[in-house]
């Protein structure tokens, strides 16, 4: 039987998932996961956090915490926030990891004893102030391929392409801003122009890619390959398995793919057959197929594929490779830094996962860039996810329990009506199932819809109130809405999997295989519970505190109370103090090191005269986290504490949290 490695890019471990990295590659990965497991394909979903790399070290240089730290708080946030969200890979493993490591230095000395990988000096930026190289995002500057301001040493963002060395306009060091020199630096480098002409007959073979990768990768070729750095002068990464390297190491490119590997090998190890992750890697009937979005393209359609061709050792070349371009927000391009980014775990805290699963499959960017707006989050909930879908299924089943004490009989004598309604069902399923096989899961998304459109129709139509004295016909009418139900259980498992499994507990049914919509009979007799409410409606309220949150709030004050949404958005956290010391010339004042958690900060306090430094170091302390910062006496102060005082400030108390707490535990 044919194989299927489906893998999803491993998230870089430096912050939260957000909706565009649903979007570009987890969510279609998913979505394609669970169709395949449904028709019973040998499938196997692998992922795992990108830990390397300059994403990491920026983040733990800007949060006063080591790489490691970083990467582990992020790799459990994201974990966590997959499973809650319904993506259940069969393995999410850490590049940090020994296995990956060593995997890793493997590959390299493989394509090093293969003469595919040379050792030259190159101009690198770096910074004089600094007194370091500044490699991949340490620089930033004007993008010279599309003139996009805000591009990095290796890559621009908005047009997706790689950056020839040194070759930004106006680069500025990202750490001081200011302007790097340019400096000679020795490193190995990948000699892609060797496989210039076996990726060109591979990528042309691919007439089946989606158009966007191919060319993408095409039009990178036809301008030539030239070699590239696989080294970098970092402190953070895998070593270089060869001596005299030892302030480098490998770039986070070269290391982060080979995690694919490492975690399908770890996934081996764990079912107690070491050796099978090799089935998938290297077997004949095994197809690799790699979801990303658009940025990560050149790196899995060119530079991977050299190295799995370079290492020499019968790894499979990808099968296809399913990109996605951009997901906007409301109008505009995600930005992390100006906050507009919707972070899943946050998300994940006010709604449950179908809406936005749903939401974001209608929108998927499949070919081009596409939109969430939280206005159509709402619509596409209270209109097609409520109106539609949880009526139909809702009034079908209040029926059928009002009806003949939840039963239903065996004599059933369709007619045309029910032949065709039953008809255009099976087309769709059909239909549905071509479409996610070909990544095209708006458009099954939009089938699975239409089968709920159609079904309420089919109720309409046939009008099963006005059946009472009909018994006969009104059971028959009746059963085909349930089949209607049944099927629309299993059309919904990819796109809105924890409502169908919802459906079917109610039903009494599970693990239904997609094709049984062919010719599945519904269980005829219902329990006489009462259906749960599978999506109750949002109201422009519950929408607009969402704006707000991103926005800010656009309202003038409305007097002393504030509503609760204003009060939840206020982020209240346990902290540690880690160091205490007094601010001088300013009596009133200490300065506190404090852990959050994700990270330490320094928070200046107006607790001098009532707490000694000594007194508080070791403590736990509640801060309000999401305070923008102030400079207090030249120092940035990033929060604040809870403390209580008399109206005089006469006396104060710190309000303290117990002991046990641990830095970042949520309060409130
Ligand atoms: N961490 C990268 C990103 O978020 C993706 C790495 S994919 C892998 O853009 F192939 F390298 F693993
Ligand atoms: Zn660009």
């Amino acid at each position: 039987m044919t194989k299927y490695l489906v893998t999803a890019a491993l998230p870089y471990a430096n912050g939260p998932i957000h909706l565009g990295h649903l979007a570009g590659a987890y969510l279609p990965a998913d979505i394609y996961v669970r169709y395949m497991r449904m028709k019973n394909k040998d499938v196997l979903f692998i992922c795992g956090s990108d830990e390397h790399g300059v994403p990491v070290t920026i983040k733990a240089e800007e949060k006063e915490k080591t790489p490691q730290e970083i990467a582990d708080y992020y790799h459990d946030l994201m974990k966590d926030s997959f499973i809650k969200f319904g993506i259940n890979f069969d393995n999410f493993s850490k590049t940090s990891r020994h296995l990956h490591h060593k995997n890793a230095r493997y590959f390299f000395k493989r394509l090093y004893e293969n003469g595919y990988l040379e050792k030259k000096s190159e101009n690198q930026y770096f910074c004089e102030k600094c007194e370091r190289f500044l490699p991949d995002r340490y620089v930033e500057g004007i993008c010279p391929h599309c003139k996009f301001d805000g591009a990095r040493g290796d890559q621009c963002d908005k047009c997706g392409r790689v950056i020839d060395n040194v070759s930004l306009i106006e680069p500025k060091c990202k750490l001081c801003g200011s302007k790097p020199i340019i400096k000679e630096t020795e490193h190995f480098f990948l000699k892609l122009n060797e496989f210039q002409e076996k990726l060109k007959v591979w990528l042309e073979s691919k007439t089946n890619w989606k158009s966007n990768v191919r060319e993408f990768a095409l039009g990178w070729i036809k301008e030539g390959l030239k070699p590239r750095a696989m080294t970098r002068d970092l402190k953070w990464g895998v070593e270089i398995p060869i001596d005299g390297y030892e302030n480098k190491v490998l770039y986070v490119w070269f290391d982060a793919p080979i995690g694919y590997i490492t975690s399908t090998m770890e996934w081996a190890e764990r079912i107690g057959k070491p050796d099978k992750w090799m089935d998938y890697w290297k077997g004949n009937d095994s197809r690799l197929i790699h979801f990303l979005g658009k940025d990560n393209i050149v790196f899995h359609a060119v530079i991977w594929p050299s190295m799995l061709m370079g290492i020499n050792d019968n790894y499979n070349l990808p099968y296809d490779i399913p990109a996605n371009e951009y997901l906007n927000i409301e109008g505009q391009k995600i930005s992390t830094s100006r906050n507009n980014a919707i972070w899943l775990n946050d998300y994940l805290n006010d709604f449950p996962p179908d809406i936005m699963r749903y939401t974001l499959a209608v929108n998927l960017p499949e070919n081009k860039d596409s939109d969430f707006s939280w206005k159509d989050f709402q619509t596409k909930n209270n209109s097609e996810l409520a109106d539609i879908f949880g009526n139909f299924i809702n009034r079908t089943i209040v029926f059928i329990q009002k009806y003949n004490n939840a039963e239903l009989n065996a004599n059933i004598d369709l007619q045309d009506t029910d032949k065709e309604f039953l008809d255009i069902i099976n087309k769709k399923m059909e239909l549905m199932g071509k479409y996610i096989e070909n990544y095209k899961s708006r458009k099954a998304v939009y089938e699975f819809m239409d089968i709920a459109r159609e079904s309420n129709k089919y109720f309409t139509i046939t009008e099963p109130w006005t059946l009472k004295n009909d018994k006969k016909r009104l059971n028959t009418v009746l059963y085909v809405c349930l089949k209607a139900v049944t099927i629309l259980s299993i059309a919904s498992e990819p796109f809105i999997p924890f409502t169908a499994t919802k459906i079917q507990k109610f039903l009494g049914i599970d693990n239904l295989d997609w094709d049984d919509y062919k010719n599945i009979e519904p269980l005829l007799k219902l329990t006489t519970h009462k259906m749960p409410i599978l999506f109750s409606k949002i109201e422009d309220k519950t929408i607009e505190l969402q704006r707000e949150k991103m926005f800010g709030s656009k309202k003038e004050e409305q007097g002393d109370m504030i509503e609760f949404g204003e009060f939840k958005k206020t982020q209240l956290v346990v902290a540690k103090i880690l160091e205490a010391e007094k601010v001088k010339k300013a009596d009133k004042l200490l300065k506190l090191k404090i852990d959050i958690g994700c990270e330490k900060r320094t928070i200046i306090a107006g607790i001098a005269e009532f707490y000694k430094p000594d007194d508080i170091i070791g403590k736990n302390i509640i801060v309000v986290k999401n305070l923008k910062p102030a400079k207090i006496r030249g120092v940035e102060s990033k929060g604040m504490l809870l403390a209580a005082s008399d109206k005089d400030k006469k006396h104060l108390r710190v309000v303290f949290a117990s002991d046990e707490a641990n830095p970042g535990d949520n309060v409130g």
